[in-house]
């Protein structure tokens, strides 16, 4: 009998992606949600329209699919919208993990929910599971609230914090950093990039590698943060970027984040340290270089 997964955020970057790898992987049974459905069902996943801040539909979804495991990645993940919108930041982000939470805790499923590298302030790198959680902006205020919230819940639970991923994804939904700067070069606009904010970035199909180990290795009540190797600046990927899809360098130009008068602060550096990850997870993290070659192949399998 193959596992059965709820799968939320299903048009997400993660979400589709992750459905997309285990098409024809027979061990598990997708049923994945998204208020926009994007997806024809197949024999093995379906897809179904539906709005986490619904407790009553959360639950009655929760209790028809009887999953094994909740993979919760649906939130908003845009950090200026999540300041200018604290309150539709909260109800998504907070309540809606409550309600999924709920929904867990009735079927008696196994939690994995994904939280971030924002709930740092970036003033102490490379940062560890256990380092000290102090968000500056209010999207990593809701992230560590929903934390909280799952360490005290009664069911069974996996925390996985992303760093900043990037990665092919659906055209409607949000571009990361590789996928905005290959549009804006492609029409040749220059563009300026910060030189001061620092991560290691994260390939998608990392994350998916992380679940998928976590799931494997039947990991319960712990906390995983997960990264690329190399901890760079913005700038610096987006030169990566131009170098290996050929295009000019002369239209990135460097410029500090104080440059722009974004309505929420960003921590300078939150690079995670993927000591747990190597050792635990048996997962070798691959850097920014190696991360844009998969994203070539994906786009040229040939
Ligand atoms: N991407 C990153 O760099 C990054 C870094 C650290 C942590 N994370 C975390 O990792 C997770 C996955 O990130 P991602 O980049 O894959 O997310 P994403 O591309 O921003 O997608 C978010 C997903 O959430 C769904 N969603 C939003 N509001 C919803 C609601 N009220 N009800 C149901 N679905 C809703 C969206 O679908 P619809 O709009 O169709 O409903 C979409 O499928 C998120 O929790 C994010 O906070 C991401």
């Amino acid at each position: 009998m193959p596992d059965r997964i709820l799968l939320t955020g299903a048009t997400g970057l993660f979400g589709s992606n992750f459905v997309s790898r285990l098409k024809k992987n027979s061990r598990y049974r997708i049923t994945a949600i998204s208020r926009n459905k994007i997806f024809k069902n197949s024999a093995d996943h379906r897809f179904l329209k539906a709005d986490i801040t619904d407790k009553k539909e959360m639950i009655r979804i929760s209790e028809k699919v009887s999953p094994k495991i909740i993979i919760h990645t649906a939130s908003l993940g845009n950090v200026d919208y999540c300041q200018m919108h604290q309150k539709e930041a909260w109800l998504v982000n907070v309540e809606g993990t409550r309600n999924i939470i709920a929904a867990a805790q009735k079927v008696k499923a196994w939690l994995i929910f994904f939280s971030t590298n924002a709930i740092y302030d970036g003033r102490k790198p490379p940062y560890g599971e256990d380092s000290v959680r102090k968000p500056v902006d209010f999207y990593g205020r809701t992230k560590a609230v929903s934390e909280d919230d799952i360490r005290r819940s009664k069911i069974s639970w996996v925390i996985i914090r992303l760093m900043t991923m990037y990665g092919w994804h659906q055209n409607s939904q949000r571009p990361n950093p590789v996928t905005w700067l290959i549009s804006q070069l492609e029409k040749s606009r220059s563009v300026k990039v910060v030189n001061d904010v620092y991560n290691n970035h994260l390939y998608v199909g990392q994350a998916i590698d992380a679940v998928l180990k976590v799931v494997g290795l039947n990991k319960k009540n712990d906390t995983f943060n997960i990264a690329g190797s190399g901890c760079i600046s913005r700038f610096d990927l987006a030169l990566k970027v131009a170098d290996k899809f050929h295009f000019d360098r002369k239209y990135i130009f460097p410029v500090s984040s104080n440059f722009f008068s974004r309505l929420a602060p960003r921590p300078p550096n939150t690079c995670f340290s993927t000591a747990k990850m190597e050792r635990e997870l048996k997962i070798k993290p691959i850097s920014a270089d190696e991360g844009l070659d998969l994203m070539k192949k994906e786009m040229d399998p040939g």
